[in-house]
């Protein structure tokens, strides 16, 4: 039996309960399928400046990075509307992703035929969509240097964010979205701003020339970031690959999340690049929607976004991906069987908690894997 590393850090708000119904998961596969995952748990975002006066402590960024694989719930939260801008609850999630590389932020779009209903969108454009958002995240705005807000002294201020990318860096996020995408529709669309930002420039000249290197076999579009957003609510089955910066990522995947019928189905995996002697790549996983605060520790919570990021987790660290689909079609299913939490309740279906739907999820797991 192999050891597999993972570090919990379920963070603020719904984190912990969903991470709940995940362990629950994690345990039985360690008693039946004899998986031998090792769980380790940590502090992040407000419940770490709660207990250390930083948004994660330096021993759990240690952990984080020793572990074979990390899954994040979630961070931030009112209560800690007012701490210093360093060790807001976000810098801890910012840190994780910067101090392990991970560059590469896959946010899949997924709408399952039975929630195609609970889409703002009408049902046809977005039954069984099935897209992928490439996002840079370990640069351009988000991290660019300066990074400042300075005094003029005459009762003005200035803030500066810096936009900066370097080739290496577009050329390696858009490598893996073509690598990705041959494994699926075998299309790329990159968004950028090439109109207004000398970025957009060079986005859009690395990712045209990364194609034409490397991957002439897989079809390449190229949008403005805006049309983009557009263009994904007017049809987002157009799409199968978008890859995009860090800033515009953020935005484009939240609208694809709720294509989808609710953010709380979504999950995502941040990688970094393959060791050059092992192949392994650090990885942390994490649902793309927030901490809730506002339903937070009412047991109401959707926790399909967690449990599908551990699927994430299963295929693209661990290599497991007869247990990754199992997972996948666990979810498929319950959502057929019309168990439904408050974020995706409709007429005639079942509603329950975060516990119910886990195990429901589990249940399921179980049966398909007999
Ligand atoms: C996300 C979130 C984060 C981001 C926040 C919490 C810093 O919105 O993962 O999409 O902006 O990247
Ligand atoms: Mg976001």
């Amino acid at each position: 039996m192999s050891t597999r590393k993972l570090l919990l850090l379920p963070g603020d708000g719904i984190g912990p309960e969903s991470m709940g119904e995940v362990r629950k998961i994690i345990a039985w596969m360690n008693e039946v399928k004899n998986t031998g995952f090792e769980l380790d748990e940590g502090l992040v975002g407000g419940a770490a400046y709660d207990a250390h006066g930083a948004a994660i402590s330096d021993a759990d960024m240690e952990k984080a990075m020793a572990a074979d694989a990390v899954l994040f719930g979630a961070v931030g939260g009112p209560k800690w509307d007012d701490v210093p801008y360093d060790v807001r609850p976000e810098a801890g999630l910012l840190r994780l992703r910067k101090d392990m590389k991970l560059f590469a932020n896959l946010r899949p779009a997924i709408c399952y035929s039975a929630l195609a209903a609970s889409s703002s969108l009408k049902p046809e454009l977005v039954e069984n969509l099935d897209i992928l958002i490439v996002r840079e995240l370990t640069g351009g705005v988000y991290f660019g240097e300066p990074k400042t807000i300075t005094d003029l002294g005459n009762g003005q201020k200035r803030a500066i964010d810096t936009q900066v990318y370097d080739t290496y860096e577009i050329e390696r996020i858009c490598g893996v979205a073509f690598e990705l995408a041959r494994t699926r529709g075998n299309r790329v669309c990159s968004m950028e701003k090439r109109n207004v930002m000398k970025s957009g420039v060079l986005w859009n000249e690395v990712v045209t020339q990364t194609h034409k290197a490397k991957y002439d076999d897989v079809e390449l579009s190229h949008m403005l970031a805006d049309a983009g957003g557009m263009q994904l609510v007017r049809a987002p089955k157009q799409f199968d690959v978008i890859v995009t910066d860090n800033l515009f990522g953020d935005m484009l995947s939240d609208i694809a999340a709720m294509l989808t019928g609710s953010i709380g189905m979504l999950p995502s995996a941040s990688l970094g690049a393959p060791d050059a002697k092992t192949g392994a790549r650090k990885a942390m996983y994490e649902p793309v929607h927030g901490s809730a605060p506002d339903i937070a520790g009412q047991g109401i919570a959707n926790p399909i976004a967690m449990i599908a990021s551990f699927a994430m987790c299963l295929r693209y660290s661990f290599n497991m991906i007869e247990d990754a689909d199992l997972v996948e079609k666990a979810i498929s299913n319950v959502l057929d069987a019309g168990f439904r939490t408050g974020d995706i309740m409709a007429d005639g279906c079942t509603q329950v908690g975060t516990t119910q739907m886990g195990d429901a999820v589990l249940a399921e797991f179980q049966k398909l894997s007999a």
